[in-house]
């Protein structure tokens, strides 16, 4: 990644913008060897403002190289989220044939002189596998005048009808739309009355098939859904999740997702999409999410720049108690990162505490599988006054991420919070996984069952790193320490 290394709170190994304001993934596409990530972006100012498509782009998910600005606004509104996707038997007739990219985004145009606002659907197209982008002479491709927030649409090609599918967010519901070409779009469904939390207007969804413990035979769909800031909901913005079935034209949820799934119980993991196109052949589901949240996200304390993505992460389903849970786990190309600094193999207390005193670290990666009857953590970025926990708490089965003392926290009066959620009984060799970056914790329990994403400003000398077992309750099976970049 070309930025400058020493700026305070620079992530080393996220991705994050030289200069201006980030917020969504935007456009996650792989095509002829590269990831593509686009995002929301203000190249004028660190605050949201009129928004751009930035592009990185990346051979291995984890280094990241900036690129020109792919899309600017123009006459019909400026640019805000939506998708890429392979237009490999050219349907739109933008390629003389061959395969090439196409980005369907939402303009969103202030009508003069009133607050009023429109949002509709459009496309640009790309030649030369993503690095110049065309705008199509015929948009916008799909409005709807009696939807005001209109917009986020991810497009996907599905195969058993043949055509492409959009979804699309509106109000608080998702539309479903079908098309032949990407150009003419007709309405199929709608999803979302009566179902999940309508705490706040509904972004950004992303609808994808995947299977259910590894078995080909048993495919479900997942839905996720961004909700906007409310000012009565403590959490700010948060991510939903539905599993259930797609048979091309409707979405139904499963009896689980009756009740609200959470994708992160942490505070900073929104509008998260998966990457579309990836090959057969690697057969994963890939996501990356903004790592802030839109209580803050404008008062978060950098000064080039603003925003920063979470580590790309590889989506499942699980089975776990009965209930069919999607599971996140960070990709294995994170381990290109890693330097060895420590693994240990049933330690003594002693020997633990006396490797982690020793150590002063900022960025990394620490997995640790345990068995505790009683509580059990570790204290992350630690100086005298500063340190975040991350933790177990056995009166309430808790797992959670505590910032109160990471750092700095006066740019908002939500933000010095502890949060977690309910894991029940652990199972009898419980893991957790920690990365750990200059701003920034994401953190997952029980082999990916609970993620927890938060932004933290503790200051470049808090470095410290310790574990706090109530000794005689925890058995220590393993602790492994990676510094990461
Ligand atoms: C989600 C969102 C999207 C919108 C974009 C604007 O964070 O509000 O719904 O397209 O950000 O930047």
């Amino acid at each position: 990644m070309n930025v400058v290394r020493q700026e305070k709170y620079r992530p080393s190994y996220h991705f994050s913008p030289k200069n201006g304001w980030m917020n969504d993934p935007n456009g996650m596409v792989y095509f002829e060897g590269r990831y593509h990530l686009f995002y929301q972006h203000h190249p004028f100012g660190t605050t949201w403002g009129p928004m751009h498509w930035g592009h990185a782009v990346s051979t291995d998910l984890v280094n990241w190289e900036e690129r020109p600005i792919a899309l600017e606004p123009d006459g019909l509104g400026t640019i805000f989220s939506g998708s890429a996707v392979v237009d490999e038997r050219d349907t739109s007739g933008f390629f003389e044939g061959k395969p090439g990219l196409v980005a369907i985004y939402t303009h969103h145009y202030s009508l003069p002189n009133t607050d009023q606002i429109r949002q509709y659907q459009s496309l640009a197209y790309s030649t030369d596998s993503g690095e110049s982008w065309i705008k199509y002479a015929g948009n916008p491709v799909l409005e709807d005048e009696h939807c005001i927030d209109f917009r986020d649409p991810k497009v996907f090609w599905h195969e058993p009808t043949e055509q492409w599918v959009m979804v699309l967010a509106c109000g608080q519901t998702v539309r479903i739309y079908h098309s032949p070409n990407l150009k003419e779009w007709v309405f199929a469904s709608e999803f979302g009355h009566g179902i999940g939390s309508h705490d706040g207007v509904w972004e950004c969804p992303d609808l994808f098939p995947l299977w259910v413990d590894g078995e080909r035979s048993q495919v479900k769909w997942v839905m996720l859904v961004s909700i906007g800031d409310h000012p009565e909901i403590r959490e700010g913005s948060r991510t939903q999740y539905f599993t259930g079935e797609f048979d091309g034209t409707t979405f139904v949820a499963d009896v689980e997702s009756e009740k609200v799934r959470w994708l992160d119980y942490g505070r900073d993991n929104y509008a998260g999409v998966c990457w579309s196109d990836i090959p057969a052949e690697d057969g994963r589901r890939l996501f990356m999410g903004w790592m802030s949240n839109w209580r803050y996200a404008n008062q978060t304390p950098t000064e080039r720049w603003r925003g920063a993505m979470s580590i790309p992460r590889e989506l499942a389903l699980e089975t776990r108690k009965g209930t069919v849970a999607l599971i996140q786990r960070p990709v294995r190309e994170l381990e290109g990162l890693r330097t060895p600094v420590l693994s240990l193999t049933e330690p003594s207390w002693e020997e633990v505490r006396n490797a982690l005193s020793a150590l002063q670290l900022d960025c990394y990666e620490l997995v640790a599988e345990f068995a505790t009857t009683g509580d059990f953590g570790f204290k992350v970025r630690v100086s005298d006054e500063q340190e975040t926990l991350v933790g177990y708490t056995s009166a309430t089965q808790e797992v959670y991420v505590d910032r109160t003392r990471s750092g700095c926290s006066d740019f908002h009066e939500d933000f010095a919070v502890r949060h977690g959620t309910s894991l029940g009984i652990l199972p009898d060799r419980m893991d957790i996984r920690l990365y750990v970056d200059r701003s920034s914790i994401e953190v997952f329990f029980d082999r990916g069952q609970v993620a927890i994403t938060d932004l933290i400003f503790p200051d470049a000398e808090a470095k410290g790193l310790e574990i706090f077992p109530s000794e005689e309750q925890v058995t220590l099976f393993s602790l492994e320490l990676y510094a990461l970049k």
